[in-house]
């Protein structure tokens, strides 16, 4: 069969498509990007947030039109919103043809078989820990360097406003010799650079227990140690730690272990502490300041990007304010800015104080504002530096140029040298900032 696979939201769901895409490679149906050449389209969906769930929903709308041309055509919802509304999503769509839900994924290919053989409408949404390993394969793009590895699934926080605990269950992780497998297998493969990927990768190995480990204890840190001695991998970064998670093995191991990047991506939230407390948020101002501190210790090359909510229930001018303060003494590299919005059954949504929305619209576009000044700085400040450059291949913005990744996960644009391959690292010298993005040269040496 050829396949069509979309996907809404976040870096895991990115992953679960990929590895869907291999399962099913795998079984000899082709990956195809024309929605109008497919006999199956796939949604994967996200619920973070309620535009992201309006979206897909008129995407699966409006596909009726090729299900009227062509009513052997299989759709299926996959992913968040299928397992938050399940059931439901057929009254809403009716040419849909199955929803399978974060717990199920691993079971698509036998799925597909099965409606192949007989049509009915499937919805399976139970929560299972077989995908855990069921969602171990790749789907490589020829020629790519990097690769992202799920190291946990789930999440038992329960932040206020936050959906993924209902929607992608219980906070489990993989086996640690399983992931260094995989690890090991990509790098045959010629990956050069490992994305770990979890809602709180800094938790991996914990059991699920929302108090974070004593000073000594990470197995998160273990794993890390235990990658980097993989002969292909040149970087390892991952994606997102809670901060609270950050105690000194941990801080000690990333400083030990040069192939993990310096560049860290700590969810914030807020500024204010009143907002931290009513998000559920189990850390303060001051103590993500003094982790904030302690790596910049530790590595003092160190950079940070974030995520920031504004407009959570209640948050006032002052909160809002503490916020961009925060933002501005820690100096964050880049950050991801989400204007809060009310998940059904969370607790945040069932708060009276809710923020108007051209407040959230004007405090966003503060942030927006804040950030694009910091970037440029921070960007004119790496001219006339020399950054190790990890190749990623031509430009997809300029075609005669070649584009890669410094550590601090800056684009740099230069002209190829001969020879050069996705996936070396070469010394590029910075020559010029843009606005989100570098300008450079490599520089000659004897290796090169
Ligand atoms: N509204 C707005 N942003 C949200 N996020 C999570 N839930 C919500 C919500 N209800 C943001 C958080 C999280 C990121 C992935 O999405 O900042 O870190
Ligand atoms: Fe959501 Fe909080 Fe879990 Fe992140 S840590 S996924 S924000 S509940």
């Amino acid at each position: 069969m050829r396949i069509y696979i979309k996907t809404y939201g976040c870096q895991m769901n990115e992953r679960d498509s990929e590895a869907l895409a291999g399962m099913l490679a795998a079984r000899g149906h082709q990956l195809t990007a024309a929605e109008e050449e497919a006999d199956v389209l796939l949604f994967n969906t996200c619920s973070v947030r309620e535009q992201a769930e309006r979206k897909a929903v008129g995407k699966v709308g409006f596909m009726k039109k090729l299900k009227q041309r062509n009513p052997d055509l299989l759709i299926g919802i996959l992913g968040c919103m299928a397992q938050r509304r399940g059931e439901e999503l057929f009254h809403e769509l009716p040419h849909l043809d199955f929803v399978l839900g974060t717990g199920q994924l691993h079971t698509l290919p036998d799925l597909l078989e099965q409606l192949a053989e007989e049509r009915k409408r499937i919805v399976e949404v139970a929560e299972s820990s077989a995908v855990l390993t069921g969602m171990g394969c790749h789907y490589l793009t020829p020629g790519s360097c990097t690769a992202q590895i799920a190291i946990t699934r789930g999440c038992n926080r329960f932040c206020a406003y936050c959906i993924v605990p209902y929607v992608r269950g219980r906070e489990i992780s993989r086996d640690h010799d399983d992931v260094v497998r995989e690890a090991r297998e990509l790098a045959e493969a010629g990956i050069r650079e490992i994305l770990l990927l979890g809602q709180n990768v800094a938790a991996y190995g914990l059991g699920g227990n929302i108090n974070p480990p004593p000073p000594g204890v990470s197995p998160f840190a273990d794993l890390l140690e235990e990658l980097a001695k993989i002969d292909g991998i040149r970087r390892i970064r991952f994606t997102s730690p809670y901060v609270s998670y950050f105690n000194d093995r941990l801080i000690r191991a990333i400083a030990a272990t040069p192939k993990v990047c310096r560049n860290i991506h700590l969810p914030l939230q807020s500024g204010s502490n009143r907002i931290l407390r009513a998000m559920n948020r189990q850390y303060t101002a001051e103590s993500y300041l003094e982790t904030v501190e302690k790596l910049q210790a530790a590595m003092p090359e160190i950079t940070f990007s974030t995520d920031v909510i504004v407009g959570f229930p209640g948050e006032e001018e002052s909160d809002f304010n503490a916020t961009r303060e925060l933002m501005e003494r820690v100096g964050f590299d880049n950050a991801f800015i989400f204007k809060y919005s009310p998940r059904p059954g969370t607790r945040a949504a069932a708060l009276d104080d809710q923020v108007p929305q051209s407040v959230k619209e004007e405090r966003n576009q503060l942030l927006l504002a804040d950030l694009a000044a910091r970037t440029h700085r921070h960007l004119r400040a790496l001219v006339g530096t020399e950054q190790a450059v990890l190749v990623e291949g031509v430009s997809k913005r300029m075609q005669e140029r070649w584009s890669g990744r410094t550590d601090g996960n800056r684009t740099v644009h230069f002209l190829p040298i001969d020879g050069l391959k996705a996936g070396d690292v070469v010394p590029v010298r910075i020559l010029r900032a843009g606005n989100v993005s570098l300008f450079g040269e490599i520089v000659r040496s004897e290796q090169n």
